[in-house]
């Protein structure tokens, strides 16, 4: 029994030795015949950090808007979806770094606001006061409402290879003081950049974007392409512009933005201020033709709002700050000398008997596409008017005693002169 129990188990040894060298065997060429190279086992991929994390970056601008005595508004785009904050310190000479400087946000009603266009008021400034700024944007990363808000690294303004931005408040009682008008560009953005290249280094203290800068508004990139590129470029990062509406600022789908991307001192569409020895009122002529227009497709209460303005500017001229300055401009893109239109019958009818019994020095219009010069008297007018061309600038500067005014071509000649 037992030498078959043994038989039996050397037996089983046997045949399980058997299999097991197959089994090797087998094993070995599988390992053969599926060795796989380097090649075929590609480096895991790296995700892609600007992807997943982009940085918010400036698309355009930052341009200073609404500047006052005691504020001005930073206004810029961003490639994403963003939260940003201005940072302000004097001009005193000390680092940027030299400590924690004060923040300014965009904020609705006590929340910041997210997106791509950024509107970020400096409020409690000084008169006339030059003041340092860097913005700053964060991106949106995620946004899963109130389960969850991821945002990105900030990203800054650059203060070591360059200065930071300046700008200058308002200053009633500056002597002296410089600006420099364009208006009806349609989007010539090589004649708008000829115009204004000096105007950074020419010490101008505000340019006016007299109506008509593009012939109608459909998109961002419209007034990017058309002008707001251009000009952040040259000089409206530190030199603020003023944009008063044409009657084509009325038109195309994007319109309704328009002071979203320019926002006025007071955020109406008509305001006024004074710098210098001169008060300033911007009229906003609103469309040119009647409401009723088939081109308005019924969108245009023009009347109404020229009705409203009037109102207002019955107020601004009895004010104390607008009988005790000096010099009195006003701007206004229509002038009320193209006779038989509908918008400069209004015009005429509704501010200039207003105008004519307040005093005014100077008031500088657009609109025509051809420079004019119409003497007081000329057209019920108890002021000159000076009509811009739309392809020459036209540089003003003030004092309590004198009024120069300077039209110059895009090759920078000398075209007209004026003094008062
Ligand atoms: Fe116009």
């Amino acid at each position: 029994m037992t030498d078959n129990k043994e038989l039996k188990r050397n037996t089983t040894a046997v045949i399980f030795s058997g299999w097991m060298k197959n089994a090797l065997l087998l094993f070995s060429f599988f390992l053969l015949f599926t060795e796989k190279t380097e090649a075929q086992y590609p480096a895991e991929k790296v995700p892609d950090l600007e992807e997943l994390f982009p940085v918010a970056k400036v698309a355009c601008g930052p341009w200073i808007q609404a500047v006052g005595q005691n504020e001005f508004t930073v206004v810029w785009t961003t490639n994403v979806d963003a939260i940003v904050w201005v940072e302000v310190a004097p001009d005193d000479g000390t680092h940027f770094y030299a400590k924690e400087r004060p923040k300014y946000y965009h904020s609705l009603y006590g929340r910041r606001v997210t997106g791509k266009l950024h509107r970020v008021p400096v409020t409690g400034l000084q008169k006339g006061t030059c003041y340092r700024y860097r913005i700053f944007q964060q991106a949106l990363l995620l946004d899963k409402g109130n389960k969850r808000v991821v945002l990105g690294d900030p990203n800054g303004s650059d203060i070591l290879k360059q200065l930071p931005y300046k700008v200058t408040t308002l200053n009633p009682d500056k002597n002296e003081i410089r600006f420099v008008m364009v208006n009806d560009i349609h989007a010539n953005d090589s004649v708008f950049r000829q115009l204004t290249k000096n105007v950074h280094e020419d010490n101008t203290d505000f340019v006016v974007f007299n109506g008509d800068m593009l012939t109608q508004i459909e998109s961002e990139q419209q007034i990017m392409d058309g002008y707001l590129n251009s000009a952040c470029e040259l000089f409206a990062s530190e030199i603020p512009f003023y944009a008063l509406r044409g009657n084509h600022e009325n038109r195309g789908s994007f319109s309704y933005e328009f002071f979203n991307y320019f926002p006025a001192p007071g955020g109406n569409a008509y305001y006024a201020f004074r710098h210098g020895p001169a008060y300033f009122i911007f009229l906003d002529s609103g469309e040119d033709k009647p409401d009723s227009d088939v081109r308005f497709y019924g969108l245009s209460i023009s009347d109404q709002f020229r009705e409203e303005e009037a109102k207002w500017l019955e107020q601004v001229i009895e004010s104390s700050e607008f009988k005790m300055s000096p010099v009195k401009i006003v701007f206004m893109h229509m002038p009320p000398t193209e006779r038989g239109w509908h918008g400069t019958l209004e015009v005429e009818r509704l501010f200039m008997p207003v105008l004519n019994k307040a005093n005014i020095d100077l008031m500088l219009s657009g609109h025509i596409h051809k420079h004019s010069y119409i003497e007081k008297g000329e057209v019920n007018n108890n002021f000159p008017i000076l009509i811009n061309s739309n392809l020459w600038k036209t540089e003003v500067s003030v004092s309590s005693g004198s009024l120069k005014m300077q039209l110059i071509d895009a090759s920078g000649k000398i075209r007209k002169e004026y003094s008062m």
